[in-house]
């Protein structure tokens, strides 16, 4: 199934006045005609009604604008909006947000693929998540995450407008780059990974290391949001084969036990486990089918991208780069230790290609966050 991709080429906005989407929604409201829709379903964001222009699109051209969803969208947001979508009779459905509008978005449509084919145009206004590049989506029942993956939740079609980026919050271009970035380590060391996958891989973690500076600075140019955009997209393809690994099996909980965003804890567990699979990787099981020394290549390959000689030197350069992004570190006690480690998901656990045990997986969380500050 082939996805197809819209850049929105405009003007850079002039810092004084407003960016009005203005090419975005001629955009929007030709793909609607093109696939002769008439009444469509929009799932965006709550801050959209900053933009009056995309806010009176959305009126012109549906009868519904859904924004009753939460960060970690719940099975009862989807179902509502499920309801509200067989209701009101839509054809179509378009997500303006970041991951989480544009989960419900997939959701909606997956529970509605018994009965229709509903198209399902995306239009991330972050970048990070990689969502837009993915079949899989994700909701939360009672607390308790739910994975989706079906082919058919891939967005038929994408648009980028790199205005979107211009307003993002500091912490909120850290984390979700960060998002990105793990998406791209993870996948290359993935057991799943396909040459096709870590060609994708590699291209992202080069991306956001020659950009991450400009990107963090208040005024950039548009090329580096641009760059910034390309590096999430192919992170989400590259996820969509290989999938991620240790890194997002170790962080759901952390981001919910601290409330951090998923990209900050995302970085704080891969930081680590990098250096402990390479300080450990003589003793380690491989449960790579290719073998120990596939990975080991993998892993220098990386420390190759990181402009290092050696494994030991790709560690000290990722520490480096991280704790440049000042990302606070929680402090864990015994009993959230304990917590933590119950709660890994091992089903991504066995993404990874070496065996964590659950050992190593106390070790490590004792080492991603602050345990012996409080201990
Ligand atoms: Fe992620």
């Amino acid at each position: 199934m082939g996805q197809k991709i819209i850049k929105i080429k405009s003007k850079p906005s002039n810092n004084n006045e407003t960016y009005d989407f203005n090419k975005l929604c001629n955009t929007i409201k030709q793909w609607i005609i093109r696939n002769s829709l008439s009444n469509v379903f929009f799932v965006t964001i709550r801050s959209i009604k900053r933009y009056p222009l995309i806010l009176n699109l959305i009126k012109e051209t549906s009868s519904v604008h859904f924004t009753n969803f939460t960060p970690n969208p719940t099975f009862e947001e989807v179902m509502e909006g499920y309801r509200i979508f067989k209701e009101k009779k839509c054809d179509a459905i378009i997500a303006i947000g970041g991951g989480s509008a544009i989960d419900v978005a997939k959701c909606i449509k997956f529970y509605n693929l018994k009965n229709d084919f509903v198209p399902l145009l995306v239009i991330p206004t972050t970048a990070g998540t990689g969502s837009e590049a993915t079949k899989f989506a994700v909701m939360y029942k009672e607390g308790v995450k739910i994975s989706i993956e079906d082919e058919h939740c891939l967005p038929d079609a994408v648009m980028f407008d790199y205005h979107f980026l211009e307003t993002l919050p500091l912490y909120q271009k850290k984390v979700t780059l960060m998002d990105a970035f793990c998406h791209g380590l993870e996948s290359f060391w993935s057991v799943n990974s396909t040459r096709e996958s870590r060609c994708y891989s590699k291209g992202v973690l080069e991306n956001i290391l020659e950009n991450v500076d400009e990107y963090l600075k208040l005024n950039n140019e548009a090329e580096v949001y641009k760059k910034i955009f390309e590096a999430s997209f192919f992170a989400g393809k590259a996820i969509n084969i290989a999938k991620t690994t240790a890194g997002h099996a170790m962080c759901y909980k952390i981001t919910s036990m601290y409330g951090l965003a998923h990209g900050h804890a995302a970085i704080l567990c891969n930081k680590i486990i990098f250096r402990w699979m390479i300080e450990n990787i003589e003793q380690l099981d491989c449960i790579d089918s290719r073998g120990r020394k596939y990975v080991e290549d993998v892993l220098k390959e990386i420390a190759y991208i990181f402009g290092t000689e050696n494994l030991i030197e790709a560690c000290d350069r990722l520490d480096m780069f991280v704790d440049k992004l000042e990302l606070e570190v929680p402090c864990a006690s015994d009993k959230e230790i304990e917590e933590l480690v119950l709660s890994v998901n091992e089903q991504r656990m066995k993404n990874h290609p070496f065996l964590i045990s659950e050992k190593n997986i106390d070790t490590l969380y004792k080492k991603i966050l602050n345990y012996d500050i409080i201990s």
